[in-house]
C-alpha cells in the first residue's frame, strides 16, 4: 500500500465490471485497479492479464472467490426453485441447473503465482496459510476481504498482508467466509475501522459506501491506510457495466438498495427491484447453486430481474473517466483535510 501514489483502489468487480481498461487506468492515475477473477475460465483470466499488463506499467490486483465446503440442503433448493420458476415462465424462459463448482480454484491460484500477479486478494474465505505463502515466494501482495472481526483474525493468522474491510454499505457479494451468516455483528464501515484498529496491526482497506472525497479522507482519518471503491466507478466509459445495470443506476425509479440471497444464495446488495423485493428472504443460503439457477433470469436483461449490484451510495455515482474520477477523488479529499 505505501508504494501506491494515492491511497485508492477500484474494487474488484465481477460480472463484466472490472476490465481490463478499467483496472489500467485506475493505476495508470495513481491508484490500483483489480481485475475479477470470479465467475471467469482461467484461460479468460489469463487473457485480462495479459491486456492489463499491455495498458500498464503499473502495479494492479486480481481478485478472487475462495470456494466453500458448506453442505446445501437440497430441499430448500428446491422449494427456492419451485417458488422462483413462474417468472422464468414469466420472461419465456427456464431455470437453470445446479452443479458444483470450485471456480477452478486451484488453477486460478497457479496462473496467478506463474504470472507473479503484483497484487491479489480473496473474498468469500480465507485461503490456506500454504497458498498465501506460496503468493509471497512470487513477491505478491496478499489481501483477505472480511465482514467481522472473527474473520479479520483467521486472515491475519493466515499471514494476510492487509485486510479489506467490507462495511455494511457495500455493494455487491458480503466477503462473509460462509454462505450464512446468521448472528454475525456486522458493521458499517467506520465502526469496522475502528474495532478492527483496536484488534489488529496490519493494513486496513476500508470500503462500503465511500463515494466522495470526504467519504475517503474519513476512513483513513479513522485509521484505514487505503479506500476500495466499487459502485463509484460503475458508470466510468472504462467498467464493462451492463448497460442495463447502467441505465438502472440513473433511474430514478430505483430508490433503494437491500442485501438479499435471491440472486445468488450469498448475502449481496443491490438496488432493490421487482424480483429482489419479491424473494428478499426467500433464498437459501446456497452459493452457487442458486446464482447458476438464476442466469436465465438475468440474462433476459430485464432490469426487474437482474442483479443490479450496488452499494448505498449509488446515488453519488459520477460519469466520469476512470483517471479523471481519480483525480476528483483526490481533489475533493484535499479540500476536506
Ligand atoms: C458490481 C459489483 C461487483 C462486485 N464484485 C466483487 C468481486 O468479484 N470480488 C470482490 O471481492 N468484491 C466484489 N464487489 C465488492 C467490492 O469489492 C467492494 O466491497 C464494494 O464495491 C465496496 O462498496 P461500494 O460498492 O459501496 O464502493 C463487487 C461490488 C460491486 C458493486
Amino acid at each position: 500500500m505505501k508504494n501506491l501514489q494515492y491511497p485508492i483502489i477500484q474494487a474488484p468487480m465481477s460480472g463484466g465490471v472490472s476490465t481490463p481498461e478499467l483496472a489500467a487506468a485506475v493505476s495508470n492515475a495513481g491508484g490500483l485497479g483489480f481485475l475479477a477473477a470470479g465467475y471467469k475460465s482461467t484461460e479468460e483470466v489469463k487473457k485480462e492479464i495479459e491486456s492489463v499488463r499491455k495498458l500498464t506499467t503499473k502495479a494492479f490486483g486480481i481478485n478472487t472467490f475462495v470456494p466453500s465446503s458448506e453442505p446445501v440442503d437440497q430441499e430448500e433448493l428446491e422449494a427456492y426453485r419451485n417458488k422462483i420458476e413462474k417468472e422464468a415462465v414469466k420472461l419465456g424462459t427456464t431455470l437453470g441447473a445446479t452443479y458444483d463448482d470450485d471456480d477452478d480454484f486451484r488453477n486460478k491460484m497457479q496462473l496467478f503465482i506463474e504470472e507473479k500477479v503484483p497484487v491479489v486478494s480473496f473474498t468469500f474465505g480465507c485461503p490456506p496459510a500454504e497458498a498465501i505463502e506460496a503468493l509471497h515466494k512470487n513477491g505478491t501482495y496478499v489481501i483477505v476481504s472480511v465482514t467481522t472481526l472473527v474473520q479479520a483474525i483467521l486472515a491475519v493468522n493466515a499471514g494476510a498482508d492487509a485486510l479489506c474491510l467490507q462495511g455494511i454499505e457495500a455493494g455487491g457479494h458480503r466477503a462473509t467466509f460462509t454462505n450464512d451468516q446468521t448472528g454475525a455483528q456486522e458493521f458499517g464501515i467506520l465502526e469496522f475501522i475502528s474495532v478492527i484498529q483496536r484488534n489488529i496491526n496490519i493494513p486496513l482497506i476500508a470500503a462500503g459506501g465511500l463515494m466522495n472525497g470526504q467519504d475517503i479522507q474519513q476512513a483513513l482519518n479513522a485509521g484505514a491506510s487505503a479506500v476500495q471503491l466499487g459502485t463509484a466507478f460503475l458508470l466510468c466509459p472504462e467498467s464493462g457495466t451492463n448497460p442495463v445495470h447502467r441505465k438502472a443506476l440513473k433511474n430514478p425509479r430505483f430508490t433503494e438498495t437491500a442485501i438479499t440471497r435471491a440472486f445468488t444464495g450469498r448475502r449481496a446488495r443491490g438496488l432493490v427491484n421487482e424480483f429482489l423485493s419479491a424473494y428478499t428472504d426467500m433464498a437459501p443460503a446456497a452459493f452457487p447453486y442458486i446464482h447458476q439457477m438464476t442466469i436465465p433470469l438475468r440474462l433476459t436483461n430485464n432490469e426487474e430481474y437482474m442483479s443490479l449490484w450496488a452499494g448505498t451510495g449509488f446515488k453519488q455515482c459520477r460519469e466520469l473517466p476512470a483517471a479523471e474520477l481519480v483525480q476528483l477523488l483526490m481533489e475533493e479529499r484535499a479540500i476536506t483535510k
